[in-house]
């Protein structure tokens, strides 16, 4: 399977462009910006994008309701092998989905869909933002964001993109059979062992984050001994003292 890349050097957002493809039939289509107008982040957040990061959107059809929880985790794992493979830098996932560098956030995925009525996917958008060459960040997001220029590592958005479409073509051919996958996300998680807030609307609580389930859930102990598995998209999970600590 070969994408068939769209390189802009400027899009509102790369998950908006293929989107638009998809709904006019395409498919197996990788679209590449320089940098982003109004890039989307999870939770409807804004994500900021300007040059020097790598904005990578990848669509294809068809992908079966069994699957669909895993795309998202699995990319993030893509995202640490396609890092690793180009600059050498060993990166973490912060649960659920973020790719992190010496506690800092690295990298965001948001994935959007068109579910079938069996709940399968017509399509399937994953955007993917990477912080590569930026040099400093706005005030607000200073404290918890990271590029790998920023932490030492040298690698252009375009050498990352190529290896990150072999990677992201790996991931696809592992999601009928993702344990290994699986087993490599639990090893980069960065939360396991450590208290976490759970973030659910405007209630937050603290627990310990124990494991990562089959369907990528997290486990987490409260401090009344009660346990619970948190789904993405129902809660958020922060560190007590800082981004992923
Ligand atoms: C998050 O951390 O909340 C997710 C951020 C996802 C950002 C990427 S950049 C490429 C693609 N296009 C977008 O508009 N968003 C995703």
């Amino acid at each position: 399977m070969a994408w068939s890349i769209l390189r802009c050097d400027e899009v509102d957002s790369t998950n908006n462009v293929c989107k638009t493809l998809a709904a006019q039939g395409a498919d197996n289509t990788a679209v590449i910006a320089r940098r982003q107008t109004a890039g989307k982040g999870r939770l409807g957040r804004s994500f900021r994008s300007p040059e020097g990061g790598l904005y990578l959107s990848v669509l294809w059809r068809g992908c079966p309701t069994g699957q669909l929880l895993t795309v998202t985790p699995l990319a993030a794992v893509a995202v640490c092998h396609a890092i690793e493979q180009t600059c050498g830098a060993v990166c973490g996932i912060k649960w659920c989905n973020d790719v992190v560098l010496d506690g800092k956030k690295l990298c965001g995925i948001l994935t959007e869909s068109s579910l079938r009525p069996d709940g399968g996917a017509e399509w399937l958008v994953v955007g993917i933002g990477v912080n590569v060459a930026q040099t400093a960040f706005p005030p607000d997001i200073a404290d918890m964001a990271a590029s790998l220029a920023m932490q030492g590592y040298s690698v252009s958005p375009d050498a990352l993109a190529e290896v990150l479409l072999e990677q992201l073509t790996a991931m696809r051919q592992a999601l009928p059979h993702p344990q290994a996958w699986r087993e490599e996300y639990r090893r980069r998680c960065v939360n396991l062992g450590r208290p976490v807030q759970v973030l659910r609307g405007d209630a937050s609580r603290q627990a310990m984050a124990l494991d990562v389930d089959q369907q990528f859930g997290l486990t987490v102990r409260y401090e009344n001994g009660e346990t619970e598995t948190v789904r993405s998209g129902e809660v958020s999970v922060r560190g007590l003292y800082g981004y992923i600590e």
